[in-house]
């Protein structure tokens, strides 16, 4: 395959559910431009619609207009969260500060998600959870008056923290919180700081204060590094030319993906760099480089948590092993992440396999050919149809329909950058 142009991705998804929540937690009208409109976007829109927020259709192209009541109200029906984690846990966070009960779903691989990290904190804090389902969704929560809360999460999660400080934003009280190894995306902590919350930072602790007030905003949403991502490794694994990536979010709590790739040989340069609402945006320059193994740290995982897919196939394709340290938590993603990536690498004739929580890849120049499972994971559809631009590569992804759930025209977007190489 040789690359090139210059493409823009979607919105970042991280950054559109939270312009949403905020969105409508605010009073009056928010404008949210280049939201993501994938499926878990809409998701997000929907049942904060049924939590009294006039939200404008999610549609490509158009700026997404949020008209909060400064409060949700209580909705009648269930609050169907589609395949969104990020929906249902930050929402669960956001309810627990509000005086009625709610209850949460979702399709099947969310049903599945553990969410006893965000009602265990919560319910210290004075929420009341009901499960009908044991560790997952559905959920009732009954939120009340908060009490402050001192946390030391269990685990490196943006979700769980983030679920914290929304309650700590609706609840009015504070909330310090501390995670174990390496920092989470931290885009709730930099979106509160600009609405004047207190959101510092020290010995590991995070602390926020509810002293500021949500006002109505006008939000221009960078384009998501993690789906970028999968453009990078396309252009990387690329036998010439050159891509450039316009627009993208490059907060350093989300571009782990990127230092790793320049250790194993890449070059990447960010060019135009800019900031807007305290996020760094940049144009990410990409050509292709022979790859070489290397070692992912436990302490790294959480900046790069989502990567791990097509990180694992770029390892496929570099030389020696690459060992992921600690990658556990992908066994609760969207899917077992990591049991399928190395269950799938080796379906296309390529080495991997889990060893604990760790996970090893050997590299190689074959021909990655066969089948690929994706039981309706995003993520690991995309990374496999980067791997499937490989010379000689005959990779049949058992479903590419659930890349919409990120990355609205995916497959367009990957055929309009690669195009293969004339004999
Ligand atoms: C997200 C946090 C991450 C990530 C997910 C989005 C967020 O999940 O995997 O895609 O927007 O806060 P965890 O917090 O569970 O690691």
């Amino acid at each position: 395959m040789i690359v090139g142009g210059t493409v823009r991705v979607p919105g970042d998804k991280s950054i559109t559910h939270r312009a949403l929540l905020l969105g409508a937690m605010a009073r009056g009208a928010s404008h949210v431009g280049g939201a993501l409109t994938s499926l878990d976007a809409r998701s997000s829109a929907r049942v904060l619609r049924q939590l009294g927020a006039d939200i404008s259709p999610v549609r490509r192209g158009r700026t997404l207009s949020v008209v909060g009541r400064g409060r949700l109200r209580r909705s009648a029906g269930t609050l169907a969260c589609g395949n969104s984690g990020t929906t249902a846990r930050l929402l669960l966070g956001l309810l627990a500060g509000h005086r009625f009960a709610a209850t949460l779903t979702g399709d099947g691989s969310l049903r599945r998600r553990p969410m006893r990290r965000v009602t265990v904190p919560l319910e210290r804090m004075g929420a009341r959870f009901t499960e009908h389902a044991g560790d997952g969704l559905p959920l009732t929560v009954r939120g009340g008056a908060l009490e402050a809360c001192r946390y030391e999460m269990p685990m490196s999660s943006a979700q769980v923290k983030s679920a914290l400080l929304l309650a700590g934003l609706a609840g009015a009280v504070e909330v310090e919180l501390r995670e174990p190894h390496g920092r989470s995306r931290d885009h709730t902590e930099r979106l509160l700081r600009a609405f004047g919350f207190r959101v510092d930072e020290r010995d590991g602790w995070i602390r926020f204060a509810p002293t500021g007030r949500l006002e109505r905003f006008e939000l221009q949403v960078p384009g998501d590094p993690s789906s970028a991502a999968f453009l990078v490794g396309a252009a990387v694994m690329a036998e010439g030319g050159e891509l450039v990536i316009g627009g993208v979010g490059v907060n350093p709590t989300r571009t782990g993906f990127l230092t790793v790739l320049e250790r194993m040989g890449a070059t990447i340069a960010v060019d135009g760099l800019t900031e807007h609402w305290g996020e760094p945006v940049a144009d990410l320059v990409v050509r292709p480089a022979p790859l070489r193994a290397t070692e992912v740290l436990a302490g790294e995982i959480p900046g790069l948590i989502d990567e791990i897919p097509l990180l694992a196939i770029l390892a496929a394709r570099a030389e020696g092993t690459t060992i992921f340290r600690q990658v556990g938590e992908l066994r609760v993603k969207e899917s077992d992440r990591l049991g399928l990536i190395a269950d799938n690498l080796r379906s296309v004739g390529c080495r991997a396999e889990v060893s604990g929580d760790d996970l090893h890849v050997e590299g190689g120049m074959q021909p990655p050919r066969g089948p690929v499972r994706t039981a309706g994971d995003h993520r690991l559809a995309m990374a496999f149809a980067v791997l499937g631009t490989a010379p000689g590569a005959r990779i049949d992804v058992d479903d590419m329909t659930c890349a919409a759930v990120s990355f609205p025209r995916f497959r367009e977007t990957l055929r309009a950058v690669a195009r293969r190489k004339r004999p």
